[in-house]
């Protein structure tokens, strides 16, 4: 993917390109903060430097192999975004898993529906990638409105699936067809 610029809808000038090894201290931070903000995301414990170094490892060997995109969102040298698109192994190789987050103070300004869509263009120039999925807690109404607008549609939802500090939130599940 060719690295993008461009303005959000503060006008700050926001950087979107493939994530390096040299972004693993970056990362590790976002992710930690994500978790102490309790985001609507699944992770809920902090993660560690090593885990970081082996999940970042990981992340450039399947680019690497075109197994996966993944993405990151730049406020000048600050990490403000991540999304990512990873097939699936053995018999769901035709389908693969999305995943999207932004830092505090960036939400409702463009920056996810771009990243989301840098994303998921990679997706639809690899024919071999079918169908993309993902699950987004059901009181998550921004991301599902913004999945809504990508073009996913609900398939499933586990009524109480995710268990988040004492409250229960329903488990979606959403996929768009890359083929059409
Ligand atoms: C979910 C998230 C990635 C969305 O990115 P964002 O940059 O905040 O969203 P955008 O500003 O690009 O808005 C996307 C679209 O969703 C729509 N939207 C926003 N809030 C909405 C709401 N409450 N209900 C319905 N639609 C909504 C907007 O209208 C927008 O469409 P537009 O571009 O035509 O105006 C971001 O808010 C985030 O990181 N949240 C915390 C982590 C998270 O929840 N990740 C998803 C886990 S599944």
């Amino acid at each position: 993917m060719e690295t993008q610029k461009f303005f959000s809808k503060l006008g700050k000038e926001i950087t979107l390109r493939v994530q390096k090894n040299a972004d693993t201290a970056a990362l590790l931070e976002y992710i930690n903060t994500l978790v102490d903000e309790n985001v609507d995301i699944l992770m809920n414990t902090h993660v560690t430097l090593l885990e970081e170094e082996a999940y970042v490892k990981e992340c450039s060997e399947s680019m690497k192999k075109e197994e996966s995109l993944h993405v990151v969102a730049m406020d000048g040298d600050v990490l403000v975004g991540k999304s990512d698109v990873k097939r699936e192994s053995y018999k769901e190789r035709h389908i693969a898993g999305f995943g999207i987050s932004l830092k505090n103070g960036y939400r409702s300004l463009g920056i996810g529906r771009r990243l989301a869509e840098v994303v998921l263009d990679w997706a639809k120039e690899h024919p071999e990638i079918e169908k993309v999925y993902l699950t987004v807690f059901g009181s998550n109404e921004q991301a599902i409105g913004l999945y809504k607008k990508l073009g996913f549609q609900e398939f499933g939802r586990m009524p109480d699936g995710i268990q988040s500090n004492g409250k229960y939130a329903d488990r979606v599940y959403m996929y768009l067809d890359t083929r059409t």
